[in-house]
């Protein structure tokens, strides 16, 4: 993907006045968004993202269609101090969400970030027939991390996938394993869907 200059002074001006922000540019963070934007479906107009972080995926989806209506939520202020800037943000956990508007797409990167009760609620939360994108992964060594998976079968049980229309793996390099000084890889799993439309949209997996 290409990015504007306008963008790439937007996230320079992101990692030297936020610590942690250089986080969200480990090539690992960069390829699975790019991955991402582009199995958004083609039909989608108005996204809900959710743990939007400091809006990079917000961002680029804006720069890859700048027809897309985006919301960005998260349950940390000082990230939504930050996108609010940019994109219309709400301070929220993502079960509290309440939808005020027609969504077409819902996306939830942060899957491994969260309880089950939440993910739970969350899920049932979101209206029938609006496509869903999930991404986790399988470090199960980052502190953060408390709901992956080992498997991408296993990521889609948890994460309750159904009606899939993609579903995939990207391998990534995590932090160097300095005890036996060599790189660790994992896995990111993906999966587009569509809620409660088992009549429309069963067919037709792609597993690339
Ligand atoms: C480390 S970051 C993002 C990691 C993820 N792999 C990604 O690239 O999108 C995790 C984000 O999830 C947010 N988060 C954690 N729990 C949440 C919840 N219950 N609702 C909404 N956002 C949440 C955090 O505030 C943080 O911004």
């Amino acid at each position: 993907m290409q990015y504007s200059t306008e963008l790439v002074l937007r996230w320079t001006s992101l990692i030297k006045q936020k610590e942690d922000g250089i986080d969200a540019f480990w090539p690992s963070q960069i390829h699975s968004k790019e991955w991402l934007v582009r199995h958004v479906p083609i039909d989608v107009e108005n996204i809900v993202i959710f743990g939007s972080w400091y809006g990079i995926l917000a961002d680029m989806l804006k720069e890859w269609n700048p027809f897309y209506k985006i919301i960005c939520t998260d349950i940390d202020q000082n990230c939504v101090d930050w996108t609010s800037q940019y994109h219309e943000s709400i301070c929220t956990s993502m079960d509290a969400y309440t939808y005020t508007i027609p969504t077409s797409l819902v996306i939830n990167t942060v899957t491994e970030h969260v309880v089950q009760e939440v993910y739970d609620e969350w899920f049932d939360n979101i209206p029938d027939k609006t496509y869903f994108l999930l991404q986790g992964n399988n470090d199960f060594n980052e502190k953060d991390h408390i709901r992956n998976a080992h498997t991408l079968e296993e990521f889609n049980k948890l994460n309750r996938a159904d009606n899939i229309s993609y579903t995939g793996e990207l391998e990534y390099e995590g932090p160097w394993n300095m005890k036996e000084n060599k790189p660790t890889y994992y896995k990111r799993f993906m999966t587009v869907g569509i809620k409660n439309d088992r009549e429309d949209k069963s067919q037709g997996h792609n597993t690339d």
